[in-house]
Protein backbone atom coordinates (compact mmCIF):
# COMPACT_ATOMS: atom_id res chain seq x y z
CA UNK A 1 0.00 0.00 0.00
CA UNK A 2 1.82 3.43 -1.17
CA UNK A 3 0.99 5.94 1.58
CA UNK A 4 0.39 8.70 -1.61
CA UNK A 5 -2.51 6.63 -2.53
CA UNK A 6 -4.25 7.27 0.53
CA UNK A 7 -5.88 10.43 0.29
CA UNK A 8 -6.85 9.83 -3.41
CA UNK A 9 -8.46 6.76 -2.40
CA UNK A 10 -10.43 8.34 -0.07
CA UNK A 11 -11.45 11.16 -2.33
CA UNK A 12 -12.79 8.21 -4.91
CA UNK A 13 -14.58 6.63 -1.60
CA UNK A 14 -16.30 9.91 -0.64
CA UNK A 15 -17.17 10.09 -4.55
CA UNK A 16 -18.88 6.73 -4.77
CA UNK A 17 -20.96 7.18 -1.43
CA UNK A 18 -22.20 10.13 -2.45
CA UNK A 19 -23.05 9.12 -5.93
CA UNK A 20 -25.58 6.86 -4.32
CA UNK A 21 -26.65 8.98 -1.93
CA UNK A 22 -25.80 12.50 -1.75
CA UNK A 23 -26.71 12.83 2.41
CA UNK A 24 -24.39 9.94 3.06
CA UNK A 25 -22.48 12.48 5.02
CA UNK A 26 -24.52 13.81 6.91
CA UNK A 27 -26.60 10.98 7.94
CA UNK A 28 -23.32 9.52 8.99
CA UNK A 29 -22.41 12.14 11.03
CA UNK A 30 -25.79 12.21 12.76
CA UNK A 31 -24.45 9.32 15.43
CA UNK A 32 -24.12 5.74 15.88
CA UNK A 33 -25.88 2.91 16.89
CA UNK A 34 -24.52 -0.36 16.51
CA UNK A 35 -26.05 -4.09 17.32
CA UNK A 36 -22.64 -5.39 16.93
CA UNK A 37 -19.60 -5.12 19.18
CA UNK A 38 -16.36 -7.05 17.33
CA UNK A 39 -12.96 -7.95 19.10
CA UNK A 40 -10.77 -9.36 16.94
CA UNK A 41 -7.22 -9.58 16.03
CA UNK A 42 -4.89 -6.45 14.63
CA UNK A 43 -3.37 -8.45 11.89
CA UNK A 44 -3.71 -6.46 9.05
CA UNK A 45 -5.34 -10.00 6.91
CA UNK A 46 -8.58 -9.09 9.00
CA UNK A 47 -10.09 -6.66 7.65
CA UNK A 48 -13.45 -6.57 10.06
CA UNK A 49 -15.82 -4.72 8.08
CA UNK A 50 -14.65 -5.91 4.42
CA UNK A 51 -15.44 -9.26 5.30
CA UNK A 52 -18.72 -9.20 7.06
CA UNK A 53 -19.87 -7.05 4.60
CA UNK A 54 -20.34 -4.27 7.04
CA UNK A 55 -21.23 -0.97 6.58
CA UNK A 56 -19.73 2.51 8.63
CA UNK A 57 -21.90 2.68 11.70
CA UNK A 58 -23.04 -0.93 11.67
CA UNK A 59 -20.07 -2.28 13.96
CA UNK A 60 -18.20 -1.39 17.07
CA UNK A 61 -14.66 -2.45 16.79
CA UNK A 62 -11.71 -3.38 19.03
CA UNK A 63 -8.66 -5.23 17.83
CA UNK A 64 -5.77 -6.34 19.56
CA UNK A 65 -2.80 -8.32 19.46
CA UNK A 66 -4.87 -12.43 19.47
CA UNK A 67 -7.86 -10.68 20.05
CA UNK A 68 -7.50 -10.75 24.23
CA UNK A 69 -10.08 -9.78 26.47
CA UNK A 70 -7.83 -9.32 29.62
CA UNK A 71 -9.54 -7.76 32.28
CA UNK A 72 -7.20 -5.35 33.70
CA UNK A 73 -6.63 -4.13 30.33
CA UNK A 74 -8.47 -0.61 30.49
CA UNK A 75 -8.77 -0.42 26.80
CA UNK A 76 -10.61 -3.61 26.19
CA UNK A 77 -12.84 -3.12 29.31
CA UNK A 78 -14.19 0.68 28.33
CA UNK A 79 -15.28 -0.86 25.00
CA UNK A 80 -17.22 -3.30 26.38
CA UNK A 81 -18.60 -1.68 28.99
CA UNK A 82 -19.47 1.56 26.66
CA UNK A 83 -20.75 -1.00 24.28
CA UNK A 84 -22.78 -2.45 26.25
CA UNK A 85 -24.47 0.06 29.08
CA UNK A 86 -24.28 2.86 26.27
CA UNK A 87 -24.51 1.64 22.56
CA UNK A 88 -26.50 -1.24 24.48
CA UNK A 89 -25.06 -3.73 21.42
CA UNK A 90 -26.80 -6.79 20.68
CA UNK A 91 -24.24 -8.91 19.84
CA UNK A 92 -20.70 -9.70 20.98
CA UNK A 93 -18.32 -11.16 18.48
CA UNK A 94 -15.06 -12.48 19.72
CA UNK A 95 -13.03 -13.25 16.46
CA UNK A 96 -10.01 -14.76 16.22
CA UNK A 97 -7.86 -16.52 13.21
CA UNK A 98 -5.82 -19.30 12.00
CA UNK A 99 -2.48 -18.73 11.38
CA UNK A 100 -2.36 -15.79 14.48
CA UNK A 101 0.95 -14.47 14.30
CA UNK A 102 0.26 -13.92 18.39
CA UNK A 103 -0.91 -17.29 19.30
CA UNK A 104 2.16 -18.62 17.83
CA UNK A 105 4.68 -16.49 19.36
CA UNK A 106 2.71 -16.99 22.92
CA UNK A 107 3.49 -20.63 22.74
CA UNK A 108 7.72 -20.19 21.73
CA UNK A 109 10.07 -20.42 24.11
CA UNK A 110 11.31 -16.35 23.44
CA UNK A 111 11.60 -13.37 25.78
CA UNK A 112 9.64 -10.89 23.96
CA UNK A 113 9.62 -8.18 26.37
CA UNK A 114 6.96 -6.17 26.95
CA UNK A 115 4.37 -8.76 24.96
CA UNK A 116 5.32 -11.82 27.77
CA UNK A 117 2.91 -10.59 29.98
CA UNK A 118 0.10 -9.88 27.28
CA UNK A 119 0.87 -13.44 25.56
CA UNK A 120 1.01 -14.83 28.84
CA UNK A 121 -3.19 -15.16 28.94
CA UNK A 122 -3.03 -17.50 25.87
CA UNK A 123 -0.06 -19.64 27.57
CA UNK A 124 -3.11 -19.79 30.63
CA UNK A 125 -5.86 -20.84 27.87
CA UNK A 126 -3.36 -23.77 27.17
CA UNK A 127 -2.77 -24.72 30.07
CA UNK A 128 -6.33 -25.04 31.22
CA UNK A 129 -6.88 -27.04 27.99
CA UNK A 130 -3.30 -29.36 28.05
CA UNK A 131 -5.02 -32.11 28.06
CA UNK A 132 -7.12 -31.97 24.89
CA UNK A 133 -4.14 -29.39 23.21
CA UNK A 134 -1.11 -32.30 24.24
CA UNK A 135 -3.00 -35.13 22.30
CA UNK A 136 -3.26 -33.24 18.87
CA UNK A 137 0.22 -34.11 17.23
CA UNK A 138 -0.13 -32.42 13.94
CA UNK A 139 2.00 -29.30 15.13
CA UNK A 140 -0.40 -26.99 12.73
CA UNK A 141 -3.60 -28.55 13.94
CA UNK A 142 -2.80 -28.16 17.50
CA UNK A 143 -2.52 -24.05 16.88
CA UNK A 144 -5.24 -24.08 15.05
CA UNK A 145 -7.27 -25.74 17.63
CA UNK A 146 -5.69 -23.27 19.68
CA UNK A 147 -6.91 -20.33 18.43
CA UNK A 148 -10.58 -21.62 18.65
CA UNK A 149 -10.06 -22.13 22.25
CA UNK A 150 -8.83 -18.89 22.94
CA UNK A 151 -11.59 -17.09 21.57
CA UNK A 152 -13.43 -19.56 23.87
CA UNK A 153 -11.71 -18.07 26.59
CA UNK A 154 -12.10 -14.68 25.76
CA UNK A 155 -15.90 -15.00 25.45
CA UNK A 156 -15.56 -16.51 28.66
CA UNK A 157 -13.60 -13.55 30.23
CA UNK A 158 -16.73 -11.70 29.16
CA UNK A 159 -19.39 -13.59 30.80
CA UNK A 160 -16.97 -12.78 33.62
CA UNK A 161 -17.67 -9.00 33.57
CA UNK A 162 -20.28 -7.79 35.72
CA UNK A 163 -21.72 -5.47 32.18
CA UNK A 164 -21.78 -8.50 29.84
CA UNK A 165 -23.79 -10.60 32.93
CA UNK A 166 -26.14 -8.05 33.48
CA UNK A 167 -27.56 -7.64 29.85
CA UNK A 168 -27.16 -11.11 29.31
CA UNK A 169 -30.19 -11.17 32.20
CA UNK A 170 -31.84 -8.16 31.49
CA UNK A 171 -32.10 -8.27 28.00
CA UNK A 172 -30.19 -11.05 26.18
CA UNK A 173 -27.42 -9.95 24.63
CA UNK A 174 -25.54 -12.68 23.52
CA UNK A 175 -21.68 -13.74 22.59
CA UNK A 176 -20.38 -15.26 19.66
CA UNK A 177 -17.63 -16.99 19.67
CA UNK A 178 -15.90 -17.25 15.34
CA UNK A 179 -12.91 -17.92 13.65
CA UNK A 180 -11.19 -16.32 10.18
CA UNK A 181 -9.82 -19.01 8.43
CA UNK A 182 -7.31 -17.15 6.51
CA UNK A 183 -6.95 -19.68 4.15
CA UNK A 184 -10.66 -19.77 2.68
CA UNK A 185 -11.51 -16.60 3.77
CA UNK A 186 -14.76 -17.82 5.73
CA UNK A 187 -15.88 -16.77 8.83
CA UNK A 188 -16.52 -20.08 11.16
CA UNK A 189 -18.94 -19.90 13.97
CA UNK A 190 -17.11 -22.05 16.89
CA UNK A 191 -21.51 -22.85 18.00
CA UNK A 192 -20.06 -22.56 21.60
CA UNK A 193 -22.06 -23.59 23.85
CA UNK A 194 -22.75 -20.75 26.29
CA UNK A 195 -25.63 -22.02 28.58
CA UNK A 196 -23.57 -24.47 29.75
CA UNK A 197 -20.53 -22.40 30.40
CA UNK A 198 -22.31 -19.66 32.01
CA UNK A 199 -23.34 -21.86 34.79
CA UNK A 200 -19.71 -23.01 35.51
CA UNK A 201 -19.32 -19.06 35.47
CA UNK A 202 -21.83 -18.53 38.03
CA UNK A 203 -21.10 -20.76 40.38
CA UNK A 204 -17.62 -18.66 40.32
CA UNK A 205 -17.91 -15.28 38.99
CA UNK A 206 -21.36 -14.55 39.60
CA UNK A 207 -21.46 -10.24 40.19
CA UNK A 208 -25.30 -9.84 39.14
CO1 LIG B 1 -3.65 -12.64 15.07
Amino acid sequence: MNIDSIFENNKQWIQDKLDVDANYFEELGKGQTPELLYIGCSDSRVSTEELMGAKPGEVFVHRNIANMVISIDLNVMSVVNYAVDFLKVKHIIVCGHYACGGVKAAMQSVDLGILNPWLRNIRDVYRIHKNELNQISDEEKKYDRLVELNVQEQCVNLLKTAAVQKAVRQRGLTVHGWVFDVHTGKIIDLKIDFDDILKNIREIYHLD
